[in-house]
């Protein structure tokens, strides 16, 4: 089949990174051109309600409400996906890889639950499905495992993968900003979900790990195969101690392999201050891999929002049009075939790769309670920390409250099983003398 003379592309969803492409297609014709080999047009956009994108600077006839104008459009070679949610996102990915088009999307949800499936299919069709913006904004991350970190064996991924959640928690440490003010702030600068609970409770930090998990260990990682924690209950006096102790508090995506399992967990957690992820504020993220010829390699960069996505999307735009211009077929095929997809894909929990339990997890822990200020307090606690093998590392009275005989203490301990604290945890909330585990976090260091 002879190259395609000009390039045209199917935009579906006009929102912050519809926007951002829509602007960046049309802004800059002459250097995509010159970058791809061929000219490139933005040929149709699929938008719910044209009276709201009225005032879009598109030309005229481009918006459609209808998306078999771009499915069924034969002269439509890359859909862009940038509506979000899995379906109708999911299916028109489906409708568009069969009919032969390649597909660049931002969205890690369809990617982390239905990846294997939609990889399969492009293969299939000998086209390419691009989605290196659906992890880290603008990082190139998900095309470095792919690419350039191939030939290592990957032992660990550490990062920190949601804008909106490092947003809150930055200005909720260094400004005493309340949680839902930031969140507020970081919805009105575009970077947080459509529905902000995924961000906040660390749902898109799981697609995002998930979908670097079944990369970078060449095993299908899903949503449900990552141990999951938000941040909705970390309070202000949780930022001063953690100050007080020389920590940070980042909501951490890990994934590791041990054994030949994958482990995955998002949480938020406390790093020391001189660790490379505490450093990581505001809307950056930043993904450290771990592999055994490179060692440990950074990527660092703003995580969400319209330019940084947009950087992303359009990178994959123009690779997907690069193949279409050399006709070398699909870029990508043998970065996803790095997960067999000549089998039915199986969930990586029935494969025995990977599970949600962290019960062996085995880390340094923050215990912050709420105690009767009286004698003999902190004998019961450590006798129940004692039973359960965890020894303390350091012990802070903080906050008494004279008129309710209560006071706070703050513990931290040892290297200690993530089973045995959970039973302490329960074990300490059932003494008399304890109000409440008012919180408990992870120390990784
Ligand atoms: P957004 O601002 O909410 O935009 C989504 C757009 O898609 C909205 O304009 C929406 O229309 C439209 N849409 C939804 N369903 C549609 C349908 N069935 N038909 C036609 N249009 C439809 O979201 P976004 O921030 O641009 O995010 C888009 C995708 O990129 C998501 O998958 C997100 O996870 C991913 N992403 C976002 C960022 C970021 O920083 N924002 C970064 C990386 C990845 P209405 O306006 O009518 O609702
Ligand atoms: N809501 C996401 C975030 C957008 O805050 O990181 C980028 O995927």
């Amino acid at each position: 089949m002879a190259s395609p003379a000009l390039i045209n592309v199917g935009l579906m969803g006009m929102g912050v990174v519809g926007g951002g492409v829509a602007t960046s297609l049309l802004g800059q014709p002459n250097a995509l051109a010159r970058k791809i080999g061929c000219p490139i047009s933005l040929k149709k956009v699929l938008v719910r309600d044209l009276a709201k994108h009225g005032q879009a600077n598109l030309p005229a006839g481009v918006l459609t409400t209808n998306p078999e104008e771009i499915l069924d459009d034969s002269d439509i070679h890359v859909v862009v996906e940038v509506m979000g949610g899995t379906e109708p996102a999911a299916g028109y990915m489906k409708q568009a890889l069969s009919s032969g088009k390649h597909v660049v999307t931002a969205n890690k949800e369809v990617m982390s639950k239905h990846g294997p499936e939609l990889i399969s299919l492009a293969n299939r069709n000998g086209v390419n499905l691009l989605y290196e913006a659906s992890v880290g904004g603008g990082i190139p991350i998900v095309g470095s495992l792919m690419g350039d970190l191939a030939a290592n064996n990957v032992q660990s991924i550490r990062s920190i993968i949601n804008g909106t959640t490092n947003y809150i928690l930055t200005r909720m440490a260094h400004d005493g900003a309340d949680f839902d003010q930031a969140l507020r702030e970081a919805q009105q600068r575009g970077y947080a979900e459509s529905d902000p609970t995924n961000d906040v409770e660390g749902i898109d930090a799981a697609y995002k790990i998930s979908i670097l998990a079944s990369l970078a260990f060449h095993k299908i990682v899903g949503p449900d195969d990552v141990f999951r924690q938000g941040i909705s209950n970390l309070e202000p006096q949780d930022f001063r101690y953690a100050l007080e102790l020389g920590y940070a508090i980042k909501s951490l995506a890990i994934a590791t392999l041990n054994d030949g399992q994958v482990k995955a967990r998002v949480y938020p957690a406390m790093l020391p201050f001189d660790h490379m992820l505490a450093k990581v504020d505001g809307v950056y993220n930043a993904v450290e891999v771990e592999g055994d010829l490179c060692g440990k390699v950074l990527f660092h960069g703003m995580g969400a929002g319209r330019e940084p996505t947009t950087s992303a999307v359009l990178g994959d735009v123009i690779e997907a049009s690069r193949s279409l211009v050399s006709r070398a077929g699909p870029t990508h095929q043998d970065h996803s075939s790095n997960i067999d997809l000549t089998e039915p894909p199986t969930r990586a929990d029935e494969s025995g790769s990977g599970d949600s339990n962290i019960d062996d997890l085995i880390c340094k822990y923050y215990l912050r309670l709420n105690v009767l200020d009286r004698p003999g307090v902190f004998a019961q606690i450590g006798h129940v920390l004692g039973d359960g093998e965890i020894s303390i590392a350091s012990v802070l009275q903080k906050d008494t409250n004279q008129s309710e005989q209560t006071a706070e203490i703050v513990i931290t301990t040892h290297p200690a099983v993530e089973s045995s604290v959970q039973a302490s945890i329960q074990a300490l909330n059932a003494l008399e003398v304890v109000r409440d585990v008012s919180n408990v976090l992870r120390i990784e260091e």
